[in-house]
């Protein structure tokens, strides 16, 4: 099969902000000649972990594996073969959204094992890229009452462990609403969201270009 690398869009909104990350995350893979695909989570019917252990049962068929079979297992199985993965989401209440943090218990747990130190189980090495949108001021992850500064380091730490390396790319301050003028949002300045939207979403897409050619150089 030829090489391919695999995104995974957790917000609901296939055209926004983190759908646009991960195009551009994988337009930068595909420019160094691999191909990709894009999955968006809220097509999918799926649920995240069920605890059932058959990934870390002594002998089992599944160990390592996660023996769930909804509209997510074509993909984890798409993501074992794949050279690299990006996990786009959205913050929502200070994490990833409900549908990514299904996805990552169910693409994460089965290759970490209940050793001291813990291991993987997971047989290569590959590149994961976290690509995060959010409201959030500009470098406020560990800031007020939604810091999720913590919690994203976790996974980041996770990935990085289990899949041999993970880079995450952090989005602040994005541009929620096509009219913010329709909405109760007095705490959002318009015509600032709109100038960043100009200004400083073009260059987090091309980091997240950059991220998907680099991963892809080696
Ligand atoms: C349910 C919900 C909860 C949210 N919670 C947070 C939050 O805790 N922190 C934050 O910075 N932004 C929060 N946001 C804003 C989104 O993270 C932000 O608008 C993001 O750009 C949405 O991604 P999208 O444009 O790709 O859909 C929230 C949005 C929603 C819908």
């Amino acid at each position: 099969m030829d090489k391919y690398v695999i995104g995974f869009n957790g917000s609901p909104r296939k055209n926004w902000n983190t759908a646009i990350l991960l195009e551009k995350a994988l337009a930068g893979a595909a420019s160094k000649g691999v191909g990709t695909e894009l999955v968006h989570l809220y097509d999918l019917d799926f649920k995240g972990c069920a605890s059932c252990f058959a990934c870390k049962t002594k002998g089992g068929k599944s160990l390592g594996r996660c023996a769930r079979q909804d509209g997510l297992t074509p993909y984890l199985e798409k993501a074992f073969r794949a050279e690299a993965i990006f996990l786009g989401s959205p913050i929502y209440l200070g994490t990833a959204s409900g549908g990514m943090r299904s996805c990552i218990e169910r693409l994460f747990f089965p290759y970490l094992t209940y050793t001291n130190p813990s291991g993987t189980l997971f047989p290569r090495k590959i590149p994961v890229g976290l690509l995060y949108a959010m409201n959030t001021p500009d470098g406020g992850l560990d800031q007020g009452t939604a810091a999720c500064g913590q919690t994203l380091r976790v996974v980041e730490g996770m990935a990085s462990r289990i899949f041999g390396r993970s880079e995450s790319l952090h989005c602040f301050d994005t541009w929620q609403f096509d009219d913010y003028s329709k909405f109760e949002a007095s705490r959002f300045n318009a015509a600032a969201k709109a100038r960043r939207r100009q200004e400083v979403f073009p260059l987090d897409c091309k980091k997240a270009f950059a991220m998907g050619a680099r991963f892809m150089a080696g």
